[in-house]
């Protein structure tokens, strides 16, 4: 077993639970999460690799799923109602290449075997604007080392903010990180402004340009 990165006594979320399931999503949950649920430790999926975490509703992880049925992707999240969403979402399309892991992503991080990831998405983050509560954003030091370990070289990170602020917290730690580990993690240097190519958007993009901020992504290749 590998060690815990030592930042999981902060909470990076906010409530896991939402409102109570709805008799029809508790149903979905009951005859598809079986099949879909990954848990840390187990056998991970064959083929590269890519996963998602914090997806939230799930609109762009079963978005993965549908447009690259050659890859095996794994998504993260705490929330029940968005997890239940996700599992509607994939039994309704019939993905066969998901699976889903409800709760902190560093639990399932940290039983996975070195360079096992070809991608990770990290979308919005929870942005904890607050001073006080700033350390319990997900991109610290430690999870960037951990990152580091189960991306392969060559493989990518694909992160995205509306919040200035963390956009310069996150990437104040990517630079430091690549520092320290001479190579680390390197921002390809595109325009931050532009999303991936054929970007089907996120819930929480959506609501950040309703309420006036600008949705930044940046793109870094582990070395
Ligand atoms: C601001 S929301 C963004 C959701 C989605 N990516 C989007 O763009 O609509 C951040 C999400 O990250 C999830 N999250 C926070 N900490 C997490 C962790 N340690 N592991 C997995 N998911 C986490 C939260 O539950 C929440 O759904």
């Amino acid at each position: 077993m590998n060690s815990q990165p030592d930042d999981t006594r902060f909470r990076t979320f906010g409530r896991a639970k939402g409102r109570t399931l709805t008799v029809s999503q508790q149903a979905v949950m009951t005859e598809h999460w079986p099949r879909l649920e990954i848990r840390p430790g187990d056998t991970l999926p064959d083929g590269p690799i890519w996963l998602e975490i914090g997806y939230g509703m799930g609109s762009h992880v079963l978005h993965l799923a549908r447009t690259h049925p050659d890859m095996s992707i794994i998504g993260a999240e705490p929330f029940l109602n968005g997890t239940a969403k996700a599992v509607r979402g994939a039994a309704e399309e019939g993905l066969d290449n998901l699976r889903l892991f409800r709760g902190d992503v560093r639990e399932l991080m940290t039983e996975m075997p070195d360079r096992c990831l070809e991608r990770v998405y990290i979308l919005f983050p929870d942005p904890w604007p607050k001073s006080r509560h700033n350390k319990r954003r997900l991109i610290r030091t430690a999870f960037i080392t951990e990152l580091h370990r189960l991306i392969a070289p060559g493989g990518s990170l694909i992160f995205a903010s509306d919040i200035p602020h963390y956009v310069d917290w996150a990437l104040t730690r990517f630079r430091s990180h690549a520092r320290q580990t001479g190579g680390g993690f390197v921002w390809d240097g595109s325009d931050p402004k532009q999303p991936p190519e054929n970007w089907p958007g996120t819930k929480y993009e959506a609501k950040a340009r309703r309420e006036g901020r600008t949705p930044y992504w940046f793109t870094f290749t582990r070395v």
